[in-house]
């Protein structure tokens, strides 16, 4: 019988070799404490599952006041890199390859988070109409962000230039830069959250591209673009986002996207995290129309939707969350058709120690 297309190797712009199409999604678990570092546990929850093909971690902070969220790490101070360094030395001994997820939160963050900076920042002065956020002095309301000046944006991209460079020296095979969920990049690219008047926004596509184009710059001076990679969220209402162009806007950004031969073009498409219901979702297919870049896609696939994807040509990589979470070995689960552990219980996602985080056996009952 054929291998299934989720268990066949790609390589990634010419260059890294993954040994299947089965990437670790990126996700927060809220375990690296006050200090932000990552720690041995860390290094324990990658390895057990470092036969992922890649392995994108969790959310990882570029500077102070890109937090906003309890028990993130970081990658601006020199100890996370060094702390990181020891994360990626175990995947690589584990065989794994591993990209670090460049994260910047922008509004959805609370000036409780750096009290140094003040409030949180943001192409406009519009804040997250949901009830509460969860900040270190607890759940609070949303504040009003503020603008940010163009002072600010040039400064941002030079932070962003900098945790890519740290990354590279903590040893990481990549990075991906979280255009996704709501959070700044996101934010400008979106006329919901981006009521600019310069050149950074308004209703002008190449306006609203503008950071994210500076960015992915800014991060290709110090890695070849083989080890880039960005995710995008055309479909998504996750921290109150969603703009009714997104049908136009998304496949504009993405073949601007494509000029640079990005390692790949990663998809939120699914719509088990919601959806903003501004029209039709856009699906794979739309994206790989207007692309050459190989393309990877999120949210809610199976085994059987996954390979699916792949084989209809929509798709090359397909990440998975929480699948990973309670199934480390989940490419050797899909290879020999072992039972699937359901889904974590929310309660674990987030909360600190390793209970719900390093504690899922593999299939044959052991723990890495
Ligand atoms: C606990 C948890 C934390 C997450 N953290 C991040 C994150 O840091 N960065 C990101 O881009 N997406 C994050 N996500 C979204 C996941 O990467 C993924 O898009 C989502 O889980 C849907 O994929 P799934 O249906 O395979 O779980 C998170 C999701 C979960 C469940």
């Amino acid at each position: 019988m054929a291998p299934s297309p989720l268990l066949t190797p790609f390589t990634l712009a010419d260059d890294l070799k993954l040994k299947n199409r089965m990437v670790l999604s990126p996700m927060t678990r809220g375990r690296t404490g006050d200090m932000q570092r990552p720690d041995k546990m860390t290094a324990q929850y990658y390895v057990q599952r470092a036969s992922a093909g890649l392995i994108i971690t969790e959310g990882t902070l570029i500077s102070t006041v890109a937090n906003g969220w309890v028990g993130a790490p970081e990658i601006y101070s020199k100890g996370a890199t060094l702390a990181w360094k020891e994360v990626t030395d175990a995947v690589h001994a584990a065989g794994g390859l591993i990209f670090c997820q460049l994260w910047h939160c922008g509004r959805a963050s609370h000036s409780s988070f750096h009290a140094k900076e003040g409030k949180a920042v943001a192409p406009s002065a519009i804040a997250i109409n949901e009830p509460t956020i969860h900040a270190p002095i607890g759940k609070v309301p949303h504040e009003v962000p503020a603008p940010m000046t163009v002072d600010q944006i040039k400064e941002t991209v030079a932070d962003f230039e900098r945790a890519a460079a740290n990354a590279k020296a903590a040893g990481f095979d990549g990075v991906e830069i979280h255009g996704a969920n709501g959070y700044l990049i996101d934010s400008f690219l979106q006329t919901k959250t981006n009521k600019r008047t310069d050149e950074y926004g308004g209703e002008s596509l190449e306006n609203r591209f503008r950071f994210l184009k500076e960015v992915t710059e800014a991060v290709l001076k110090v890695w070849p673009a083989s080890r880039v990679g960005v995710r995008l969220s055309p479909n998504g209402v996750y921290n109150d986002q969603g703009s009714p162009d997104f049908r136009e806007a998304f496949p504009w950004f993405v073949e601007q996207l494509d000029k640079y031969k990005l390692a790949y073009i990663h998809f939120i498409i699914g719509l088990g995290f919601g959806f903003h219901k501004l029209g039709e979702p856009m699906v794979m297919a739309d994206f790989r129309k207007s692309t050459s870049s190989a393309l990877m896609a999120n949210c809610g696939y199976t085994k059987e939707s996954g390979e699916k994807e792949i084989t209809d040509g929509n798709s090359d990589l397909i990440s998975y969350g929480r699948p990973w979470i309670t199934n480390p070995d989940l490419p050797a689960r899909f290879e020999t058709g072992a039972k699937l552990a359901n889904d974590p219980p929310v309660g674990v996602w987030y909360s600190p120690g390793p209970k719900g985080y390093v504690d899922y056996p593999n299939a044959d009952g052991t723990i890495v």
